[in-house]
């Protein structure tokens, strides 16, 4: 069974909307849909906003639900030129930019006393992810790349160009690298699916407001068409 997580409402009332025989069960203050989507069981949870929220959210799925993989549904800031408000970027691989253990030597975004300096996505689902994009979502790009998470909202362009010159990222939002983190922990195949609202500058504030909607859309026009192909 897919776990599908989104931060915000917007991110998964549309997925809840088209689930058919749901079963909600209320565990750590969120809802979690259990039910069909497309002919296919799935969990659908809002997990509230930032990285604790996302994590407790993960394992609850590891530890109530049994999940066989998760995905992340939502959107994110831009960190690079080419990649404009509406494309998709699926993640390779997750860092969180707010973890800085540099005083003991550590890179920035490393977790001390852990091997891994970023987690690794499940390749099978971002290429299934990847080719039901082109299919659905055939008027926007579609890149795969680092995702960059902390908790926050990025709307300044040195902190944008410092995330883009150390991590590398392709863009930015507030929970990926958790679940990332929580989903690696727990054996548990995943992958962020981030569709861009803003691009992490000066105007992102008033962009995210006039986009959000619009972008959340095609992450959710994605997830259910890697519903109906994903086979666990
Ligand atoms: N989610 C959407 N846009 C974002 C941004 N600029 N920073 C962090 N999270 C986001």
């Amino acid at each position: 069974m897919l776990g599908i997580i989104g931060a915000m409402e917007i991110e998964v009332a549309e997925l809840k909307k088209q689930m058919k025989n749901s079963n909600v069960t209320a565990v750590a203050g969120m809802d979690f849909f259990q039910g069909t989507l497309n002919g296919k069981e799935v969990v659908v949870v809002r997990s509230g906003i930032g990285k604790v929220n996302a994590a407790v959210c993960t394992q609850v799925l590891a530890d109530r639900f049994q999940v066989s993989a998760i995905i992340n549904t939502g959107i994110a800031g831009s960190l690079k030129k080419e990649i404009n408000i509406g494309d998709i970027v699926l993640s390779t691989d997750t860092v969180q930019h707010d973890m800085d253990a540099t005083g003991f030597g550590y890179p920035v975004g490393q977790i001390p006393q852990m091997k891994e300096f970023s987690f690794q996505a499940d390749e099978k689902l971002r290429a299934l992810a990847a080719e039901c994009c082109l299919k659905v979502n055939p008027d926007i790009q579609v890149f795969q790349g680092r995702v960059v998470s902390g908790d926050q909202f990025v709307s300044d362009k040195v902190k944008k160009n410092w995330l883009t010159e150390t991590f590398h990222g392709f863009c930015t939002e507030m929970e990926g690298a958790a679940i990332a983190q929580a989903s690696y922990l727990n054996h548990i195949p995943f992958l962020i699916i981030r569709a861009i609202s803003d691009k992490a500058d000066d105007s992102a504030t008033m962009d995210y407001s006039e986009f959000e909607e619009k972008a959340a859309k095609h992450s959710v026009n994605l997830i259910l068409a890697i519903v109906q192909e994903y086979s666990c």
